[in-house]
């Protein structure tokens, strides 16, 4: 039986452990229990109501793309990785962000599918109903030494997120400097996978809000600022900066 510390060591992954702290707030679905058996990349429930967005992203979103596209990744994940057993027992976020490590036949499907399930399963968290609009304490700090303002910050993420050609995200994220910097990603690619902490992402592939938005990105994130958990966000940044 193997604990997940022996399987990082058998990938040469021990000399990298100390980074691995930085997504426990991220709930993937996957069990921590190593039984030795392959435990499969599984979807985490949504942390509210498929409603509880609403009016600014719909039910009917939300089931498609937690339901079906989230669903998709995770599926496709697990088959990238079922004859790879040692992958299959890693955090997803070790695995994205160790993508030298995995076998070339599957590391493009690791990339993409592992990639979609990190970044979605962090996106659920991310929102949530009654959001407080703003950050806090620590976070709101930051925010206005690095943008100048809240409503710096907004304009800048905001030109982020609509700058994205095709498919992709936005970013609110943390460095080893403890920096904070908005960046985008294409894909399912993210912050993680050039070692920095995402604090705030959103997905701006069409799949996230075609169906009420149509064309329109600019107004669903308008609508995103709503429902930002700016919590989850506080927590994320709490354990960037432990790092
Ligand atoms: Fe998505």
């Amino acid at each position: 039986m193997l604990d997940r510390r022996e399987v990082m060591k058998a990938m040469g992954l021990t000399a990298i452990a100390g980074v691995c702290g930085v997504y426990p707030a991220i709930a993937t679905g996957q069990s921590t229990q190593m039984s030795g058996s392959i435990t499969p990349y599984t979807v985490p429930p949504l942390p509210y109501e498929y409603d509880a967005l609403e009016p600014y992203i719909d039910a009917q979103t939300m089931h498609l793309h937690h339901d079906k596209h989230h669903a998709a990744y995770v599926k496709n994940l697990n088959a990238a990785v079922a004859d790879h057993l040692e992958l299959s027992r890693l955090p997803v976020v070790d695995l994205i962000q160790h993508l030298d490590r995995v076998p070339e036949s599957v590391r493009t499907a690791v990339r993409n599918n592992g990639g979609g399930h990190a970044n979605h399963s962090f996106f659920w968290q991310v929102m949530q109903k009654n959001s407080p609009g703003q950050p806090k304490a620590e976070l709101a700090k930051a925010i206005d030494a690095r943008f100048g303002s809240f409503s710096g910050f907004q304009e800048q993420f905001t030109k982020a997120a609509m700058s994205v050609f095709g498919s992709g995200w936005a970013w609110l994220s943390l460095d080893d400097k403890h920096q904070l910097s908005i960046e985008t990603s294409p894909n399912q690619d993210s912050p993680w996978m050039a070692g920095r902490t995402p604090i705030l992402g959103i997905d701006v592939w069409e799949h996230a809000y075609y169906l009420k938005y149509q064309n329109v990105r600019a107004d669903y994130v308008a609508a995103f600022y709503k429902v930002i958990s700016w919590d989850f966000a506080t927590a994320q940044y709490q354990l960037g900066i432990k790092q």
